[in-house]
């Protein structure tokens, strides 16, 4: 069948309300979409899949200490403290940054794509990364880059909100979200890593934090070659030296210089109908601009092309260069 065929039936089965055809044929746009490489695609339609089965499950009243209410349990544990459960569509492409973090990417990624040949030379796998550096250079996106790459799922974990607000049960919380992305053969994004060192800063329960230190390290050292834990933080010297140990692979991501604002600049225009025409005045933005993150540039180039257009709304022949002024003046004003 084709995906407009299995689109039909869905619509027919969802209309007649017949739910046990309806997951028949879905499950089977699933498998077509996972068999002709549109895998963002199937991933997507299984989350929902899962969500859908997931909320008439919890419908019912659960009895405490039955199969339903574990269940229950485990997914308000993991409710809570993952801020977002996602695919992604980025690759390399979409990550600017310089060759010794690029070409250590790549080989990372290269890893994950021909796992089963080091694997069959029982050669350990690379499988947790550190993504540090000031805020608005990449970790996320990074982050984000590799679950597009290698077409995985990333549940993306606030650190901070977990262990600033019950830090009793944090241990097992956390163990439980690694164990259950372990079985999905997902990624963990921890953001804002270095939270585990505050808490001791803060002079909180200093045992309690210990075992949260010790948990991750346990998990760390027992995770499946095939699972993948990213770290991401701005405070790196605030992460306990055992813990930092751990991680196969470093990555500074750092400001961008002069040379990668243009290409951000050029990466952000691609695709769009804005064009900059201005090479001496851009060449004066660049120089702005250097200082500040990737996020501050386009951020602030993206108003600029917001404010060109309304600046050309009643004019006719519209041609789309951004106006160069406006977005000098909007740095100027943003800084
Ligand atoms: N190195 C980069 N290359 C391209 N775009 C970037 C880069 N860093 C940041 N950006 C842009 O800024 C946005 C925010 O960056 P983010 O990854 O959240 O930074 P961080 O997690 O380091 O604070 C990204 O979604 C992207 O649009
Ligand atoms: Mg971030």
């Amino acid at each position: 069948m084709t995906q407009n065929a299995y689109i039909k039936e869905i619509v027919r089965y969802g209309l007649e309300n017949d739910q046990e055809n309806l997951l028949a044929v879905l499950n089977q746009l699933i498998e077509h979409s996972r068999k002709s490489k549109r895998i963002n695609f199937a991933l997507q339609l299984q989350s929902i899949l899962k969500e859908g089965l997931k909320h008439q499950q919890t419908k019912g009243l659960a009895k405490v200490g039955s199969q339903k209410f574990l269940l229950k349990e485990e997914e308000r544990i993991i409710d809570e403290l993952v801020i977002d459960k996602l695919t992604s569509d980025y690759t390399l492409e979409n990550l600017i940054s310089n060759k010794t973090v690029r070409e250590e990417l790549q080989y990372f990624l290269k890893e994950h794509h021909s796992i089963h040949v080091l694997e069959d030379f029982s050669l350990p796998v690379s499988n947790k990364i550190l993504f540090y550096g000031p805020s608005g250079c990449g970790k996320t996106l990074a982050s984000y880059v590799v679950a597009g790459e290698l077409e995985k799922l990333i549940y993306v974990i606030n650190l901070g909100a977990i262990v600033s607000s019950k830090l009793g049960e944090t241990s097992k919380n956390i163990s439980t979200i690694f164990k259950k992305a372990a079985t999905e053969d997902s990624i963990i994004f921890l953001d804002e890593f270095d939270s585990l060192g505050k808490v001791r800063d803060y002079n909180q329960d200093h045992g309690e934090m210990k075992r949260v230190v010790n948990t991750i390290l346990q998990l760390f050292d027992y995770l499946p070659q095939e699972t993948i834990v990213i770290a991401a933080t701005n405070q790196v010297n605030m992460i306990d030296e055992a813990l930092l140990r751990r991680f196969d692979l470093k990555l500074k991501l750092e400001l961008p210089n002069k040379t990668q604002i243009r290409e951000l600049i050029k990466l952000t225009l691609q695709n769009t109908p804005f064009k900059i025409d201005d090479k001496k005045r851009l060449t004066r933005i660049v120089g702005l601009l250097e200082g500040q993150s990737y996020y501050f540039a386009q951020k602030t180039l993206i108003n600029a092309i917001k404010r060109t257009l309304f600046s050309l709304e009643h004019k006719k022949d519209v041609s789309l260069n951004v106006d160069l002024c406006i977005w000098e003046e909007i740095i100027k004003t943003s800084n």
